[in-house]
């Protein structure tokens, strides 16, 4: 009887021209790690978009900012011969998946839409294995912002800062006037997205790049790696007394609400600020981390497809990939989400100015050098050197027993250890 009915509203909707329905309907167990109120919002246009498609989607939400616990849930059950149909990895995690033999090529897909022509090189060339696509991407997310709240900055009296130096002189005046200057969440994650930040910053994109991508022990352990980790150190006291454990999204509701005046996060926080209804320019600023105005660090989303035997399930992740790339998924999603679309050439008069900028910045430092891959966000190494960094980072920063000295040595003793 239900059955009977949800297939005839099916049917109905369908020759009402609501839903095209495939060939051969199927299902799609998603893993994914959105569930902030832009990000929910995000993936929800995915499932509608599939959903119109006739297939099913079912939804495996792991909770946890940058997706630390939903790859630790996705390891246990590949273990265990039943992973879901779609998970969202990314970066170098995508090429390790494909050498243990657990993804699907997508190239029936991207020849029939033509992903090679549509994609920037830097993006298509993490979504091949052996030169076959075995993910597709979603979006550009840019990490290296820096949100401000504009009404504690006037009531501050002071302007938003663009450069490590203007950032403390704000910030002890912010906190004079009895405000946080730093929403920030002590999660190991969220310390390393910071870090990074103050990297380019104060190193510049070729230190960046020789640190996190070719780890060369030269500038691991150089007096500019101390400079970052000092500069680093200061930021401590800027934050307030509870930030341990707390979730980005509630950071960055700190700064919609008018408690803290900045965060230094990626524009997934965009996505927060878009859900409360507030306008860029208006109610909060965008602008580049301090020091990293001609630096671009770069966060790709993408989904990879694990095999499944059901022929109504392939057609159904055929399905997912291809809709993923299409202009009507890459607006409505990336306008939600805070990130830019990752295919090129899409009209971008519905995006606001700070994603003008983030597109702008995209194209130019692709050009001149400044384009790197976030080390926090699994873009510019293995997930090993990653966990590493990330031990190193967090240590320091949640305690005093290293001086900037001893956690730079020790860095480039736990990366070299780990390559
Ligand atoms: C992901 C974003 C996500 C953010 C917070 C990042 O690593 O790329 O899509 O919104 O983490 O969870």
């Amino acid at each position: 009887m239900t059955l009977n009915f949800a297939k005839k509203s099916l049917l109905g909707a369908a020759l009402s021209g609501l839903v095209s329905l495939s060939a051969q309907a199927g299902t799609v167990e998603v893993l994914h790690y959105w569930t902030s109120g832009g990000e929910a919002k995000s993936a929800a246009v995915l499932k509608q978009l599939l959903e119109q498609e006739g297939h099913q989607w079912k939804d495996f939400a792991v909770a946890g900012g940058g997706g630390e616990s939903a790859m630790t849930v996705l390891k246990s059950r590949a273990v265990s011969g039943n992973p879901p149909g779609a998970a969202q990895i990314k970066g170098l995690d995508i090429q390790e998946w494909a050498d243990l033999g657990f993804l699907t090529e997508l190239d029936a897909v991207a020849e029939k839409a033509g992903w090679d022509s549509m994609l920037p090189g830097v993006v298509s060339d993490v979504m091949k294995y052996e030169g076959h696509y075995v993910a597709v991407p979603v979006n550009v997310h840019r990490v290296n912002w820096l949100w401000a709240n504009p009404e504690i900055f006037t009531k501050a009296g002071v302007s938003v800062p663009s450069t490590w130096d203007e950032f403390f002189v704000a910030a002890d005046k912010i906190k004079a006037a009895g405000y946080i200057p730093l929403a920030h969440g002590g999660q190991a994650w969220q310390d390393a997205t910071v870090f990074e930040a103050v990297a380019l910053g104060v190193g510049g994109a070729e230190f960046y790049r020789k640190a996190f991508v070719e780890h060369d022990q030269t500038t691991l352990t150089s007096p500019t790696m101390v400079k970052v980790f000092e500069t680093f150190k200061r930021l401590r006291a800027y934050i307030d007394k509870d930030a341990a454990g707390r979730d980005w999204n509630i950071a960055t509701a700190m700064v919609i609400n008018d408690k803290a005046a900045m965060q230094i996060m990626g524009d997934w926080a965009k996505g927060e600020f878009a859900a409360a209804g507030q306008v860029p320019g208006k109610d909060y600023i965008c602008v580049a981390a301090p020091g990293t105005q001609k630096g671009f660090t770069f966060n790709v989303d993408s989904f990879a497809m694990f095999e499944v035997k059901d022929d109504g399930d392939k057609q159904a992740q055929a399905d997912l990939a291809r809709l993923i790339l299409e202009p009507e998924f890459q607006e409505t999603f990336n306008l939600n989400k805070g990130s830019i679309p990752v295919r090129t050439g899409l009209p971008r008069d519905k995006f606001d100015s700070c994603a003008h900028t983030s597109m702008d910045d995209f194209v130019a430092t692709a050009k001149s050098g400044g384009l790197v891959p976030s080390m926090a966000h699994g873009m510019s190494t293995t997930s090993a050197v990653q966990g590493v960094i990330y031990d190193v980072v967090t240590n320091y920063f949640n305690s005093d027993s290293l001086s900037a000295e001893q956690a730079t040595e020790r860095l480039a003793k736990a990366v070299k250890a780990a390559i």
